[in-house]
């Protein structure tokens, strides 16, 4: 594609609070963990920034906190070359934010408590419609009100922009709300969330996801973490294996997928070969530590796809 990728993430922004420790507490407990990070994070925020170190060009529509993390959120969109015109601050509400535990091995927990983001509504994808109908692609995450999540799905269908919703993190919704989108991208957990079908093999996978189509979705992508990820439509279904890496904290490796996923489809890959790279820039994100400053940029994400994909 000669101009690059246009993106907008209609979703949310947090900080990360991320403490890496060998041990969780019981009640009344008070333990020693053995490192703190703190970072910007956010699902919407992290897809926004992985499709920006990809090279799209992206838009931001997103509410922030009056405290002190609220500006520097925004600041840190700019500093990537993010449009940050849709990204404003609400008087007198926390910005979201994110306590995280990392295992020794890199496995994750996060609690979010939402903020500003739940004041993200309808009315403020109107406010960007101009904008937001120039864009390739719009991506969708659960840290926002529903209600503007399925009034962005409708708008996307109206404008013939693609659509993709990331259910992150699960939560009761309204599936008839969402099927106009062009993709529907759970994990294993939300995956059996939404649908109650467990996902521990490749076949409850399959399975599960069958499920999701025959709820009315047109393309699901399951990621199965280092596993890679089963991408299924009614043409039937496909494993694209992950790569194998040394991961010391995944948090965000999903967002890392979605937001590059994201600019490969929009360049015109094939969606085996667009779920094939996205595996990889997810893989690289989990070797450092935190959230979008894991996030590898286009060349060194390149250099490592011909290091991986080169005949031997
Ligand atoms: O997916 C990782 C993200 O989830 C973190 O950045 C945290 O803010 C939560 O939204």
């Amino acid at each position: 594609m000669a101009n690059a990728a246009r993106i907008a993430v209609v979703g949310s922004a947090n900080t990360d609070l991320t403490t890496f420790t060998d041990v969780f507490p019981r009640p009344g407990e008070t333990l020693f963990g053995k490192n703190f990070d703190l970072g910007f994070g956010g699902k919407g925020a992290n897809q926004a920034v992985a499709a920006r170190l990809c090279g799209a060009d992206v838009l931001m529509v997103a509410r922030v906190g009056s405290d002190l993390f609220g500006e520097a959120t925004i600041k840190n969109f700019a500093s990537f070359g993010i449009d940050t015109t849709h990204v404003r601050i609400i008087d007198g509400v926390s910005t979201g934010v994110a306590p995280i535990f990392v295992e020794p091995n890199g496995q994750n927990r996060i609690i979010v408590v939402k903020g500003a983001n739940d004041r993200l509504l309808p009315a403020d994808v109107d406010a960007a419609a101009e904008q937001l109908r120039r864009v390739d692609t719009i991506i969708l995450q659960f840290e926002i009100p529903l209600e503007t999540i399925y009034y962005t799905v409708r708008f996307a269908r109206a404008n013939k922009i693609r659509c993709i919703v990331n259910p992150a993190p699960a939560i009761p919704a309204q599936l008839a709300n969402l099927t106009a989108a062009d993709y529907f991208i759970p994990n294993e957990t939300e995956a059996e969330l939404i649908t109650g079908q467990a996902v521990r093999t490749p076949a409850e996978a399959s399975a599960c996801a069958a499920g999701l189509l025959g709820k009315g979705f047109q393309r699901v992508v399951l990621t199965l973490g280092a596993r890679g990820a089963l991408v299924a439509s009614a043409a039937g279904s496909t494993h694209v294996p992950g790569f194998p890496v040394a991961a010391v904290d995944t948090s965000g490796a999903g967002d890392a997928f979605i937001g590059s996923l994201a600019v490969f489809l929009t360049e015109g890959l094939s969606e085996p070969d667009a779920v094939t790279r996205a595996n990889l820039y997810a893989a690289m994100s989990t070797t450092g530590v935190g959230t979008q400053k894991s996030f590898p940029r286009r060349a060194g994400f390149e250099a490592e796809w011909s290091r991986r994909t080169a005949k031997a």
